[in-house]
């Protein structure tokens, strides 16, 4: 019976040990990321101006701005293009070293990573067909298009505090939601302001947006909480993009 205790206790020894290491990140720090060369980006480049795809290679506002960064750094930039609602968790764990993606600051997110000096403000917009009178409509009882996982999603269509809707769908892309919403599958999508006007001006006789009304999001880019010399370099680089007038010179090259 001791025995049995002494080789049981062993095996939760073992286990406890193996659920702490398997718990951290591998952290890819400053000398790590300079060693391999590369600065991997997660994003999700389906979210116009800031990362979307041109002839199979991932642009955008957010590119622009690591970029810099990697430039920085002295490395190369690698982006890598996935769903939007695994970003956050794959920096937490250090798959990537930084999320950029339009990434609105909030707490759910700041509990798992830290995020950089905010570099954009937005808002939820809310598209619809052409011919609809945006003065009038209500997005109670509706079927609203939304991409999984943002704010648009679960701050207000999924709330029904805030939103009664008839039904929330959840696509990986707002672009999805969009061709959708053509489709009459949908009533309207909700999206951040740029990333909708975007949409519009690629439907322009189909398609029309306007500002929800809902409270202003400030972007900001998503670091592993322990990688605070990286989360230093991204607030330098920023704050100079800021200070230069950079960013909007992004934001016109892109739209
Ligand atoms: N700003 C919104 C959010 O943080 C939407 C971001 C979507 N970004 C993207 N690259 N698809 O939830």
């Amino acid at each position: 019976m001791k025995k049995l205790t002494r080789i049981l206790s062993l095996i939760m020894v073992v286990a406890l040990i193996a659920t702490l290491f398997g718990g951290c990140s591998q952290k890819r720090d400053l000398d790590k990321i300079k060693e391999s060369g590369k600065l991997i980006m997660l994003t999700n480049a389906a979210f116009p101006p800031f990362e979307y795809t041109e002839n199979n290679k991932v642009v955008g506002v957010d590119v622009d701005i690591a970029n810099e960064i990697a430039q920085e750094l002295g490395v190369k930039l690698e982006v890598q293009d996935m769903d939007f609602d695994f970003i956050v968790d794959y920096v937490k764990k250090g798959k990537g070293d930084i999320g950029v993606a339009g990434m609105s600051v909030n707490d759910e997110r700041k509990e798992q990573i830290n995020f950089s000096v905010e570099y954009i403000t937005s808002t939820q917009f809310v598209i619809v067909p052409t011919g609809t009178d945006t003065a009038s409509f209500e997005l109670d009882g509706k079927v609203i298009g939304v991409q999984e996982g943002t704010t648009g999603d679960v701050y207000y269509a999924s709330d029904p505090e805030v939103i009664k809707a008839k039904e929330v769908k959840k696509y990986k892309s707002a672009i999805d939601a969009a061709a959708d919403l053509k489709l009459g599958r949908v009533d309207c999508v909700m999206i951040d302001e740029m990333p909708a006007q975007n949409i519009v001006k690629q439907n322009e006789s189909q398609l029309i947006c306007y500002n929800a009304g809902y409270e202003p999001e400030s972007y900001a880019i998503a670091v592993a909480k322990d990688n605070t010399e990286l989360l230093n370099v991204v607030n330098k680089v920023l704050n100079r993009l800021l200070d230069e007038g950079k960013i909007d010179e992004f934001i016109v090259a892109h739209s």
